[in-house]
């Protein structure tokens, strides 16, 4: 029947995971594509909270298939720990329905150290990762020094190239960094022969099977981490991740082509998060960003930070919409905002009073920014019932129309509070009401 793509549309956090649960009944494959443990989804079923940082959501879906495509990076502690919490929680975990991509890389505890001493060294400057190695392994990809999982297979040829990796990073550390933290190379070879031992069964040839299960007419869910502004390429650097979060992304990372796309679903909350340092323009630094955060739960995932809160900035919004092709919106935490008096969304940049067509490209630019808003009346009580852009109030219909027109791309879901349940389809949601309809 075709796939979509669910791409987080702002700085992560979008509430990508609750819309992949959603989409996921109806789907035979579940796949990520790119990064690694830096994402966290929390997913509420049945009252019961699950946290996923790196196995497809679609997990818990006994009849999806997931995969961890080659674009993923892999640390197969978190890997382990995670397949054990989820056995633990009644979830079958086997090599039927979780696939290892034989072209991922691994993440290894040299990278983990490697992006924490070069974090610590920046002090003030700090990009502010979740210290999970995910930048240094991806770094290893670019520079053909990565280990496949591929590699796992072949334990023999995989030593010396380990020997060497881990030297360079003990040098690199010492000399580079200034840092005292040392790798041990025998705890990187337990560590590697164990996963070996445990997730061979596991590695499969992902490109290969989801071409051949879409070519049959299979449903996939392509389930995108982090968010558009954080994109390697097109972020504000340096304050972004290390893997492209734009669906351009799913080919190479999953290992399909663009055609294999049938509707790419943008993630974006009715206001903004961000984790970690960099620029955002409609940030919150008063009492109603603590409303918002505290009311909405916002912490981080991964690393429980307390999110950064701001409202709805619909000029990022038309970037990422252009950035990925997106063809409908999904805007989740709507009841968050229940209970304000006004609501805004920021329409235009301007920098040193010129009205701007764009984020600047520059974050020291994006930095100095001036964000103008559209400011709509607020709503009051409870809109957790809601099934419908019906039951929805008129200000709270008023605020999702301004997003659809001033992102330039239809509003096809709306998420109204974090249990399964909590959303319904608003408008334009063709594709994705074929998509599930049909569904098992
Ligand atoms: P890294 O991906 O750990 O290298 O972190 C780089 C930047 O991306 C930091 O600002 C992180 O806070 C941010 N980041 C990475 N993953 C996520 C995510 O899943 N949600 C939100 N922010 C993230
Ligand atoms: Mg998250």
């Amino acid at each position: 029947m075709g796939s979509v793509a669910v791409i987080g549309a702002q700085w992560g956090d979008e509430g990508k995971g609750k819309i992949v649960d959603f989409l996921c009944r109806s789907a035979d494959w579940a796949v990520r594509f790119q990064g690694g443990n830096n994402a966290g989804h929390t997913l509420v079923v049945n009252g019961v909270k699950t946290k996923l940082n790196l196995v497809p959501s679609g997990i818990l879906n006994e009849s999806t298939r997931c995969l961890i495509g080659a674009g993923v990076v892999i640390d197969p502690l978190v890997l382990r720990e995670e397949t054990a919490r989820l056995r633990e929680n009644g979830v079958a975990v086997s090599p039927e329905r979780l696939v290892l991509d034989r072209e991922a890389q691994l993440i290894l505890p040299y990278h983990v150290e490697l992006d924490q001493a070069r974090e610590e060294k920046k002090g003030d400057k700090k990009i502010g990762t979740t210290g999970r190695g995910i930048g240094p392994a991806i770094e290893d990809r670019a520079r053909r020094t990565g280990v496949r999982l591929a590699e796992l297979l072949k334990l023999s040829e995989l030593k010396p190239h380990l020997e060497e990796n881990v030297e360079h990073a003990n040098l690199y550390l010492k000399h580079v960094v200034g840092s005292s933290r040392v790798v041990d190379f025998n705890l990187v070879w337990k560590l590697v022969c164990e996963a070996a031992a445990e997730f061979a069964p596991y590695i499969g040839n992902g490109s290969l099977l989801l071409h051949t299960a879409l070519s049959r007419g299979a449903r996939v869910v392509f389930e995108g981490a982090q968010g558009s502004m954080l994109d390697q390429t097109f972020g504000a650097l340096p304050y972004v991740t290390s893997s492209n979060t734009v669906s351009g992304a799913i080919c190479t990372g999953a290992g399909i082509g663009p055609r294999h796309i049938g509707h790419v679903l943008g993630v974006a909350k009715a206001y903004c998060t961000r984790v970690g340092e960099g620029p955002f323009p409609t940030e919150l630094h008063d009492e109603l960003g603590e409303r918002i955060r505290s009311s909405g739960g916002e912490f981080g995932t991964v690393t429980g930070r307390p999110r950064r809160c701001g409202w709805f900035d619909a000029v990022a919004m038309r970037r990422a919409v252009r950035l990925s092709g997106m063809d409908s919106l999904a805007i989740t935490k709507l009841d968050v905002l229940s209970g304000l008096e006004k609501v805004k969304i920021c329409t235009r940049y301007r920098l040193d009073g010129r009205a701007l067509d764009d984020m600047p490209a520059l974050s020291a630019d994006l930095y100095r920014v001036q964000a103008e808003y559209l400011e709509l009346d607020g709503w009051q009580g409870d809109i957790g019932a809601a099934r419908s852009l019906e039951e929805l109030p008129l200000e709270a219909r008023a605020l999702l129309e301004a997003i659809a027109e001033q992102s330039g791309c239809p509003v096809a879901m709306a998420g109204v509070g974090a249990e399964r349940e909590a959303g319904f389809y608003a408008g334009a949601a063709g594709y994705l009401r074929s998509f599930t309809a049909e569904g098992r």
